[in-house]
């Protein structure tokens, strides 16, 4: 069988090699000005690396995930973007970082990261911190499960591992919260283990270099991709390598629309680029239908203070905040015995826009009411300053457009 690389003919069939060392990195300066098109850095010889396959002999799978490592790890020492997390790798900072990642987009999570890294430096201070307190350090971003998981993981590496991350893939992973991705990503990139990390942005990545059509969503394809990985990727380089297939998922063979296949350094090796497979690959079972559940929320104003109440302790949203509502679209007339009101107490209601909040099972469409009214508070409420919801109580997103107009 003749496989032949461009320039040098390395035995994973990559070619082509930097004429002096790195052309750039994370640690040097690139040597390449901005590209026009694309705001990355132009290409280097190594962007570029081509891998020829005999026509009729194509590469078994394990070759051509191989194949990849080179002209991967070069892409990325050049377009790895500049992210707060990235700068100093340490392992409470990889940990918060991926699991505020997962669901969650880069720029969104930036704030989040550094208001949460300052308040919450360390496991032991992520341990102590009140629940309410938590959960306001993580409005808006929710899946709200996530910070809770994060708080149970950090009383159990306090009281178990002295307050230090684990480095070990398996201690990661019987940790509340952490999963085989994130154990994979702390352990490569804040300890250098030589473990794959597998999210959405490497499922499709990987499934389209192979071209294979197993479904995605499925954990059985997850497995399989893990352990191809874990026998392919470089062993010395597991930071570099996961953190590359993550961005090239991120910002070149993107989640919604097409790939820009013409600035990925895989493209010589892409299965479904070659055959034009990019639309249907990666295969994704499509996801149930999601419930639609009408409700009708209340700004229950007096003054400068409003109602709001907690939330129970399991379900949607547990132990957040709320303001008032109740399933079902309301008339007017109707508010004062829904909501516990003394009809007469009512000075004046004034309807509010409809909103939406999509939930991943559920989603709500809400009609709102502004009631201003007289009296005692109905005892199921709480009533707070308005200007407490900015600074105290975890309000969800869900509120966000009712929560908008309290003035
Ligand atoms: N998405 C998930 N993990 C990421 C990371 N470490 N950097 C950028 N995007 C990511």
């Amino acid at each position: 069988m003749c496989r032949r690389a461009e320039g040098d003919a390395a035995a994973a069939g990559v070619s082509g090699k930097p004429e002096t060392g790195m052309a750039g990195g994370m640690s040097g300066k690139p040597e390449t000005s901005a590209g026009p098109e694309t705001g990355f850095p132009a290409r280097t010889l190594y962007g570029r690396l081509k891998v020829l396959e005999e026509p009729g002999a194509p590469l078994e799978p394990e070759q051509r995930l191989k194949a990849m490592n080179r002209p991967l790890l070069a892409w990325y020492e050049t377009h790895a973007r500049v992210l707060p997390w990235r700068e100093d790798p340490q392992p409470y900072r990889v940990w918060i970082s991926e699991i505020m990642l997962q669901q969650t987009r880069v720029e969104a999570v930036k704030p989040y990261f550094e208001r949460f890294l300052k308040e919450l430096p360390d496991v032991a201070a992520l341990a102590r911190v009140e629940d309410d307190r938590l959960m306001k350090l993580w409005e808006g971003l929710g899946y709200y499960n996530r910070a809770r998981n994060l708080k149970k993981a950090a009383a159990v590496v306090a009281e178990n591992y002295g307050g230090r991350m684990p480095s070990d893939y398996g201690t990661l992973l019987k940790l509340p919260g952490i999963g085989t991705y994130t154990a994979g990503a702390i352990a490569s990139i804040a300890f250098g283990q030589p473990v794959p990390a597998v999210d959405g942005n490497v499922l499709r990545v990987i499934s389209r270099v192979l071209a294979s059509r197993e479904d995605i969503l499925k954990q059985s394809t997850k497995r399989w991709m893990e352990a191809l990985l874990a026998k392919t990727m470089p062993q010395d380089q597991a930071s570099h390598f996961n953190q590359g297939l993550i961005e090239i998922g991120a910002v070149v063979c993107v989640p919604a629309g097409s790939p820009r296949c013409g600035e990925c350094p895989l493209e010589s090796l892409c299965l479904a680029k070659r055959e034009g497979l990019t639309g249907e690959i990666p295969v994704k079972t499509p996801a149930k239908k999601r419930r639609r559940e009408e409700r009708t929320v209340c700004i229950l104003e007096q003054g400068s203070r409003v109602g709001i109440r907690k939330r129970g302790s399991s379900g949607l949203l547990a132990d957040l905040y709320e303001l008032p509502n109740v399933e079902g679209y309301l008339e007017s007339e109707a508010l004062a015995s829904s909501f516990g009101l003394e009809p007469g107490n009512i000075l004046q209601v004034e309807p509010l826009p409809e909103a939406r909040h999509i939930f991943s099972h559920v989603e709500w469409h809400m009609k709102g009411y502004r009631v201003l009214f007289a009296g005692e508070f109905p005892r199921e409420y709480m009533a707070v300053e308005k200007g407490d919801l900015q600074t105290v109580y975890p309000l969800p997103n869900a509120f966000a457009a009712y929560r908008k107009l309290i003035r």
